[in-house]
């Protein structure tokens, strides 16, 4: 073979491997509303970045006729690439070859960007569209996916990674992006579980479709799997492009300034009109946020699971933050189990990756109930405090109003090592609400008295005047400054500026016992 012939094999090659399972089966992914492996690359990756590695590869399997059946690249597309200049690595199956299933092959493919993630620091976004394990290759496939599971954990608080979820995630193949920081999915065309709607049926006669089993939307609000939903395939690739810029390369690194920043959109004045007059009243807190965050920079997580905590990353100049914080507007932002997972996520995930973390705090404590002690509040609740105990990141605290009992501790007070804890005028920081406290301590004197209900509006008066503010908390230091809602911004920045530096470190131990 003459050395131009040589190199037109080469040509004829890629242009095999640009095929995946051929143009019928590529319409067909179309015709499902869904791009192809490569197409979705080159939308996730600034244009023309895209470096293919292994697209030669093919299975070794002999069984049920396919050393008949190969395709290059083996359904999955591997190699790195940029988002904004930095470097990503990623993989996408290609559900036109084999119907995206995971081969030996395949998986060697995965481990080896993922191992190549971790030797340059460098995050990893997996984009699945997979039919699960490669049926004919039984026992080598699910040794493939115990290969990119293990990967997944030595990988995790090392660099980022991000799952996107572009069809069928199946059986145990869903514990890959379990693992992973977030799971983003795409509303209509894919969907998660471990047993599918047929197996449901047998095992449990439940009736479901896919989409009511395991769709976006489920996964989004009811079970808490996955921290994104995304109208569709392009939206979901895009919010993998912006969740990217909040974060470092890895964990030794910090997230870059974005210099861009404007000012916020809600103003400072705003920010004094919020909280009502009556602790009864609920307002949003997503005000307070927009207050206090450059304008457009908020990105919320978890949007739709545990509502009565919001999490989120945003700048402050320019800077990326965690955000956690009450929504008094559902259940009055009360802590309970799904609230206290997805709060105790959350602050590990900044932590682990150098983002400091926020806390804007109006807890009126745990829910109380059988249902919530049942099913272990305790042990939930006693996740969040662990985060909060064991993070090292900068630690910034705003009382805007109800600091109760041990939510109280919990929510990155000084005694947790908060770094810098603010508290609005607003604020109540107690054991509990007034009215409950007055019912406890001044119970027989109510009892008592001539006129009952005039001596225990008496009594509430007094002791919200006397307790029902942050100025005991500021005489004994438990809370730094009692500024206005006007200054907080001001006070986060320096803040953050200050703290840039802050090193402290665990005791040296293998790892902690947190409970889960
Ligand atoms: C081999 C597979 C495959 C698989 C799909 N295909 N899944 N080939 N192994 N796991 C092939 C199909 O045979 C078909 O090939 C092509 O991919 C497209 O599949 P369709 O069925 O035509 O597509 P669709 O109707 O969209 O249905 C998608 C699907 C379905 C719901 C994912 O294919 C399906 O149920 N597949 C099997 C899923 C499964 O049971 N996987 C194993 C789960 S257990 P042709 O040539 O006909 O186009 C598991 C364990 C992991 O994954 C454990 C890890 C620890």
């Amino acid at each position: 073979m003459s050395t131009a012939e040589k190199l037109a094999r080469l040509s004829e090659l890629r242009r095999d491997a640009l095929q995946g399972g051929g143009p019928a089966r590529v319409e067909q992914q179309h015709g499902r509303g869904k791009l192809t492996a490569r197409e979705r690359l080159d939308s996730l990756l600034d244009d023309g970045t895209f470096e293919e590695l292994d697209a030669f590869v093919t299975h070794r399997a002999t069984d049920f006729g396919l050393d008949d059946e190969r395709y290059l690249g083996d359904g999955v597309v591997t190699g790195h690439g940029l988002i904004d200049g930095r470097a990503v690595f990623v993989y996408a199956q290609d559900f036109t070859v084999f119907g995206g299933s995971l081969s030996e092959a395949h998986a060697e493919k995965i481990c080896k960007v993922m191992d190549l993630a971790m030797q340059t620091g460098a995050p990893i976004i997996g984009l699945s569209d997979s039919g699960g394990a490669r049926i004919q290759e039984g026992v080598a496939s699910l040794g493939g996916y115990a290969e990119i599971f293990l990967r997944n954990t030595l990988a995790s608080g090392v660099v980022p990674q991000i799952s996107l979820i572009l069809g069928p995630c199946a059986g145990g193949a869903v514990y890959s992006p379990a693992i992973t920081d977030f799971t983003i999915m795409a509303e209509g065309t894919s969907y998660m579980f471990v047993t599918g709607p047929n197996v449901v049926k047998t095992v449990t006669h439940e009736e479901v479709d896919f989409d009511g089993l395991g769709g976006a939307r489920v996964h989004n609000e009811r079970s808490g799997v996955a921290q994104f939903m995304a109208a569709g395939e392009p939206q979901a690739i895009a919010l993998a492009r912006t969740l990217l810029g909040y974060l470092p390369q890895n964990n030794v690194e910090l997230t870059p300034l974005n210099d861009e920043w404007k000012d916020p959109d809600v103003s400072g004045a705003d920010l004094e009109a919020l909280i009502p007059d009556s602790p009864q009243r609920s307002y949003d807190m997503h005000i307070a946020i927009r207050g206090l965050v450059d304008a457009g920079s908020f990105l919320e997580v978890h949007a739709g699971f545990a509502r009565n905590i919001i999490c989120g990353f945003a700048r402050i100049e320019g800077r990326s933050v965690g955000i956690v914080a009450q929504q008094p507007e559902v259940l009055a932002g009360v802590l309970d189990i799904d609230a206290s997972d997805k709060g105790a996520r959350f602050v590990r995930t900044c932590d682990c990756f150098n983002v400091p973390l926020i806390t804007l705090v109006d807890v009126p404590g745990f829910l109380p109930g059988v249902d919530q002690e049942h099913r272990g509040i305790i042990r939930h609740g006693a996740k969040l405090l662990y985060a909060y105990c064991e993070a090292t990141v900068p630690k910034l605290t705003v009382i805007t109003r109800k600091a109760y009992g041990g939510a109280y501790d919990v929510m990155s007070s000084k005694h947790v090592r908060g770094d810098l804890n603010f508290a609005w005028p607003t604020a109540e920081i107690a054991v509990m609400g007034v009215e409950g406290a007055v019912n406890i301590i001044f119970r027989d004197d109510i009892e008592a008295a001539k006129d009952p209900a005039t001596e225990r509006a008496r009594l509430v008066a007094e002791y919200e005047a006397r307790f029902a503010n942050p100025y005991i908390a500021a005489a004994r230091g438990y809370v730094d400054e009692v500024i206005l809602p006007s200054e907080t911004r001001g006070r986060l920045a320096s803040g953050l500026r200050v703290l840039e530096g802050k090193r402290q470190a665990l005791p040296a131990k293998k790892h902690g016992n947190i409970p889960l």
